[in-house]
């Protein structure tokens, strides 16, 4: 963690034009768990390498998530991020497009600095092939809003996407920073996808539930955009059928107003759909951590077992 804040916060950044920079510097110093440059570092030292030399890499792929923030902030209209008015209420959407646009260059930056005994061409492409599909699930997040008929199998496509797909590509590029062994990175990318899974199903349910002082986000801001969160599918598949023509009543007309997404709530409550979340959450958690187990012991193994128990436990 000390690592990693040293080194976004050694990043030099003009002041000047200040429109451009000063909402960089805003997100960045705005907190966040860090999750993925841990998981980089990690996945470096389980391989055998020595965490140090996947700093760019870490660096990187904390700089591209606070981008898909800032942008995903504008996408979901969500005027609260870490606790904190998002970027482009704090300025505007144009500002907040721009700056967006920039922490992109400056992540793929980073991986300049990789030392010449990682294959930089590789890991490029495990990164932009990530943020790609980062792209597609965020596509059908949107396409979803206004749909009443998802799947479960087209929500984890989605979720895939827009959240599985960097945890995973920061694992494998952690991984690629010392070894070239293909089983070794499919593991990786195994644990990484289905931590990215259990992660935001769990994000779903804590929409709800969370205390939206401390979780930093609005909150049911999902129910207000329409958004089809496990919950949602999970009622839809379950409510009676009168809730369920309420439900897709609600998605004709979005945003929902307070007193709607307060219904909403209660059907959630009657179809224990946060129960539902819960336990598939879980086992997504349990196959992260049953391909971890594959791994050689070593303090790092113990490490991100550990992350994994604060992941399941978390509250923010
Ligand atoms: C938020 O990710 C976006 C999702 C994929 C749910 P995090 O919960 O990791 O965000 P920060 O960086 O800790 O704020
Ligand atoms: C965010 O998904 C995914 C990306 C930022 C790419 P959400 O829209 O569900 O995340 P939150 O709830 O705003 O953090
Ligand atoms: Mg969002
Ligand atoms: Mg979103
Ligand atoms: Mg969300």
């Amino acid at each position: 963690m000390a690592l990693i804040e040293k080194n976004l916060q050694s990043l030099t950044l003009p002041t000047e034009p200040n429109s451009l920079y000063a909402p960089k510097k805003y997100i960045i110093e705005s907190g966040g768990k860090r999750i993925r440059p841990i998981l980089v570092l990690m996945s470096c030292g389980l391989c055998g390498g020595d965490p140090k030399d996947s700093i760019p890499a870490a660096t990187a792929v904390e700089l591209l998530h606070n981008f898909t923030l800032i942008h995903d902030d504008i996408m979901d209209q969500a005027e609260s991020r870490r606790g904190n008015p998002a970027v482009h209420m704090k300025w505007n959407e144009a500002t907040a497009i721009l700056a967006g646009d920039g922490m992109f260059v400056q992540a793929l930056l980073q991986l300049q600095h990789l030392p010449s005994t990682v294959d930089h061409k590789r890991i490029t492409k495990v990164f932009l092939d990530g943020i790609n599909t980062v792209c597609e699930g965020q596509a059908l997040d949107m396409d979803f809003e206004t749909r009443d008929n998802v799947t479960l199998d087209e929500y984890l496509k989605m979720i895939s996407g827009k959240t599985a797909a960097l945890l995973s590509a920061s694992m494998v590029m952690g991984g690629l920073c010392a070894t070239q062994d293909e089983e070794t990175l499919n593991r990786l990318n195994v644990i990484g996808t289905s931590l990215g899974l259990a992660f935001q199903i769990q994000d779903d349910w804590l929409d709800v539930v969370a205390d939206p002082d401390r979780f930093g986000k609005r909150k049911a801001g999902d129910i207000y955009e329409g958004k089809k969160t496990f919950l949602m599918i999970s009622a839809l598949d379950s409510c009676s059928e009168s809730n369920r023509r309420k439900l897709q009543d609600y998605m004709k007309h979005l945003p929902l107003n307070d007193e709607q997404v307060q219904e909403v709530i209660e059907i959630y409550k009657n179809c224990g759909v946060s129960e539902k979340a819960e336990e598939v959450s879980r086992s997504y958690y349990r196959q992260a951590e049953e391909t971890l187990e594959q791994f050689a012991d070593s303090s790092y193994k113990e490490d991100i077992s550990n992350l994994i128990n604060y992941l399941k436990n978390r509250e923010i």
